[in-house]
């Protein structure tokens, strides 16, 4: 008998198994264990008599098997390295085997990868980081992110290249029982070390907002179905997570905090990634109070959607809620609206026929004692706000619409668009087929004298009547 040890991973199973197959061994000739249960590390191969089979010099492995055995690697079952030699050794001759899903060995190396599979699943899903300050090699403090799991299965250099995308600007380890690994995002390098047990993992928990964030971002609500979910998390995991009862608000919120928060670091305000990829209006509307997009969101009482019907063909687009707005949370309900629904209704145009939004969702403003002052918003927030306004046109698809006022102009006609001198054309935009600007209600409101109000009125009523009749006819 021969006895080899090897460390247990795929390359060494390899080296083994190549070996063995090119000496001629059967697989009911050899036994490939871990070395032994305290010292899984090792793999062994033993083999006690003479080859009986012809010596293979190059074995045929197919690219599927390759890849079904290195997941298959990684799982705790001990029979898996002779199950992965008995299959590597019959592929030799039944080149067609890994299609035959009756086979009790191909069903077997199926089981392996399927568990392995889920159990890469359930680690992107539940690890959650915690932050610690650590020193780098200079002995710099650094913010570092560290994670305790246990996962199932010896999976750590299978889940490192998911993370390692997810929060490629942090630095980062995740630790396991079997194996560590570490995320420095200036060499844009994993670095695997030995595992360490719980008491090693991070006991302070000043980001548990992370990881709550992080977890609401994997289950986007979007394409949750709830039901599915608990069975996809066996109860076991659950008492681990403080935030099951946080599940139906989390069930409400938009995937992607962490993916905003590694954008801010890179000093990036976006909405984009809180906008969930289906642009249903109910799906948009149950994602929007999430939004973290900008700063706006941080003072305001609530965000405000966009009122109206799916199809409706003309969409008319404001600046961002007012006072009253922000307390009801529906669009143009104060003075501008006012504004807004005489000039409609002197058009006999139904208001509840267009869709009615805003280029940025929350309310800005400046607090004066009692009264709170509206604030034009700045193009960094027109912009970070963008990616709503957008999944709202999707929604709709409206034949026309309509920009009430520079901000609104500015985000769908671009930053230097100059409203005065082009308002009442027909422009084409990155947005929408046909983009129409004309000035805002509440520039009516303000006007000086009795001719500028009613003038500015009437380029409010004449550029909607145009708008609206456009609008009842496709392009
Ligand atoms: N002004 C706007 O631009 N939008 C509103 O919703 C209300 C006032
Ligand atoms: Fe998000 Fe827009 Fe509100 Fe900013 S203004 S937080 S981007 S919804």
């Amino acid at each position: 008998m021969h006895r080899v040890a090897l460390p247990p991973d795929f390359q060494a199973w390899r080296e083994a198994a190549r070996d063995a197959l090119r000496q001629g061994y059967l697989p009911e000739q050899i036994d490939l264990q871990d070395d032994s249960l305290e010292r899984p590390m090792v793999l062994a191969l033993e083999a006690d008599e003479a080859p009986g089979g012809p010596p293979v010099e190059r074995p045929h492995v197919p690219k599927a098997f390759l890849e079904a055995a290195q997941n298959a690697a990684v799982h705790r079952d001990p029979n898996r390295w002779n199950l992965l030699y008995r299959l590597l050794s019959r592929l030799q001759a039944e080149r067609n085997l890994l299609h035959v899903g009756v086979d009790t060995d191909v069903a077997e190396l199926r089981r392996l990868t399927d568990q392995v599979r889920r159990d890469v699943h359930k680690m992107h899903a539940f690890v959650r980081f915690r932050k610690v300050d650590a020193p780098d090699e200079t002995g710099n403090p650094t913010e570092h992110y560290i994670a305790w799991y246990r996962p199932d299965h010896r999976i750590v250099p299978l889940v490192a290249p998911f993370f390692a995308e997810r929060f490629a600007v942090m630095h980062w380890t995740i630790l396991t029982p079997d194996a560590s690994v570490r995320w420095t995002p200036e060499q844009r390098q994993l670095e695997f070390g030995p595992g360490v047990g719980r008491e090693q993992g991070p006991r302070e928990d000043d980001v548990e907002d992370l990881w709550r964030s992080y977890y609401a971002s994997i289950f986007n609500p979007a394409r949750l179905n709830p039901e599915a979910m608990r069975n996809e998390m066996p109860i076991r995991y659950w008492g681990n997570l403080p935030e099951v009862d946080l599940l139906p608000q989390l069930l409400q919120r938009a995937e992607g905090r962490v993916e905003s928060m590694v954008l801010q670091q890179k000093g990036k305000t976006t909405a984009a990634p809180f906008v969930p990829a289906e642009h249903e209006l109910t799906i948009l509307r149950r994602a929007m109070p999430s939004c973290e997009g900008c700063e706006l969101y941080k003072h305001a009482t609530q965000v405000v959607p966009g009122v109206g019907a799916e199809g409706a063909h003309l969409m008319l687009v404001g600046e961002q809620p007012g006072d009253k707005e922000d307390v009801e949370g529906l669009p143009f309900v104060g003075p501008a609206g006012g504004v807004l629904r005489k000039a409609l209704g002197e058009l006999r145009i139904d208001p509840a026929e267009v869709f009615m939004t805003n280029a940025v969702k929350h309310f800005k403003f400046v607090q004066r004692g009692k009264l709170r002052l509206h604030q034009n918003p700045r193009m960094g927030e027109i912009n970070a706000c963008r990616p709503w306004l957008r999944a709202e046109l999707d929604a709709v698809k409206p034949r026309v619409v309509l920009c009430l006022g520079a901000s609104a102009s500015k985000s769908l006609l671009g930053g230097t668009f100059a409203l005065m001198t082009s308002r009442g054309k027909v422009h084409e935009s990155p947005y929408a087929e046909r983009v129409i600007a004309t000035v805002h209600p509440s520039a009516v409101l303000r006007a000086r004298d009795q001719a500028g109000h009613e003038q500015l009125y009437n380029f409010l009523k004449d550029d909607l009547a145009m708008a609206y009749e456009l609008s009842r006819h496709p392009a």
